[in-house]
């Protein structure tokens, strides 16, 4: 059996003022018809062995959550929910013990008590699903031999926000990681692309239950002991597994990629030509979407004239461009954002004054 694992925890800050906290941008329609989370489900339909996903997310979007999921026409198997975030190594741990929770005694590892867990950031663009699905099938047998799968993607910047990878000359189509590194400087990441040696790390990953939870509990210890506690008091509550708010705040929050991927002596990455993009910010969103014959991007009720190279958004008013060139603007009932494309990640910083300021 292969059970999704989505990952619907973040709050998206760098795409305000759409994506709010209590409404983040993978419970948004971005892209596709359907929102980020539902793009993210219908992705893996299909797909041989499929068992009912497990959506990890803050107690504050459950009902958001279960609704969309509701929508999707798709039942859930649980919908795990984190009183406060502590990143993804926790989640991912959390998740894989909440999916084997329910599953007769475990036979040991290749039994079908032992289910391998395909983990999906809710929050990815992939054009090309076909593509994705032949990489899974390939990640599906390294997985199953014990293997923690990433996905790699051929980088074409030297982006600082992503997960390197190189692999070990050798056979594929999964090859053996020789390293991993996580979130590297500038400089660094620049070595990275132009020596072509690297893979940027797509942030999904796949693997069996039993492998995740003895890397887990080998590497990150103490994140694996808290979340073991956590999963023991948790509650059902229909759909939801609701985590107790004092041991899982108890805690450390560390990401999977530096608590595990980045020490594993297992990890194989299987190359990804799929139109994959993580949308964090509204230029990444702006590449991710086909423009008009002028590199516009236009959502909503937009006028432009003699204006290129623009993300236009409107929500609710009338949104005009006259020469504007390599802009962001994007408007809602209660704020209007306007960016140069260059200066769309320090919309992070806007909105911390924005949260000091209450
Ligand atoms: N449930 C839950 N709880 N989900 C979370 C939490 C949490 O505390 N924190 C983050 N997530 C979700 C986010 O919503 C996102 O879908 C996914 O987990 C990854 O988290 P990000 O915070 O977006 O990670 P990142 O983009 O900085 O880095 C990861 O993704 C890159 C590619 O997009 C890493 O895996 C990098 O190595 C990778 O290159
Ligand atoms: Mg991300």
């Amino acid at each position: 059996m292969l059970i999704p694992v989505i990952l619907s925890g973040g709050s998206g800050t760098r795409l305000w003022p759409l994506s709010r906290e209590l409404y983040p941008k993978q419970l948004l329609p971005l892209v596709g018809k359907g929102t980020m989370l539902q793009e993210t489900l219908a992705r893996v339909t299909g797909v041989e062995g499929l068992g009912a996903p497990v959506v990890v997310c803050n107690e504050n979007h459950r009902f958001l959550v279960a609704e969309q999921i509701l929508e999707a026409g798709i039942k859930s198997r649980a919908i795990v929910l984190e009183p406060v975030g502590r990143n993804t190594a926790p989640a991912v741990a959390v998740a894989a013990m909440a999916a084997v929770a329910d599953l007769p005694q475990n036979k040991g590892a290749g039994s079908e008590n032992d289910p391998l867990l395909l983990i999906l950031p809710a929050d990815h663009v992939i054009r090309d699903v076909t593509a994705f699905r032949a990489a899974l099938e390939i990640g599906r047998k390294a997985a199953s031999e014990g293997k923690l799968v990433t996905f790699g993607v051929v980088p074409n910047k030297p982006e600082t926000g992503y997960g390197y990878i190189k692999r070990v000359n050798g056979p594929g189509p999964a090859y053996a990681i020789d390293r991993f590194v996580e979130k590297p400087d500038l400089a660094t990441a620049k070595a990275y692309v132009e020596s072509k040696e690297y893979f940027w790390n797509s942030g999904m990953f796949l693997f069996r239950a039993s492998t995740v939870l003895g890397e887990l509990r080998e590497l990150a210890p103490k994140i694996y002991e808290a979340c073991a506690q956590a999963v023991t008091g948790a509650k059902r509550d229909l759909d939801f597994t609701r985590l107790p708010t004092k041991e899982f705040s108890a805690c450390p929050s560390d990401s999977f990629d530096y608590a595990v991927m980045e020490k594993t002596k297992h990890g194989v990455v299987v190359p990804l030509d799929a139109g994959w993009s993580d949308v964090g910010s509204w230029s990444a969103l702006h590449e991710a979407i086909p423009a008009d014959s002028d590199g516009n991007v236009a959502l909503g009720d937009v006028l432009t004239a003699d204006s290129r190279g623009n993300y236009l958004h409107s929500t609710s008013r009338l949104v005009a461009a006259v020469g504007l060139q390599d802009h962001v603007v994007v408007e809602t009932k209660d704020a209007v954002l306007v960016a140069p494309k260059n200066r769309v990640q320090d919309v992070k910083e806007l909105v911390n004054q924005l949260k000091k300021q209450g």
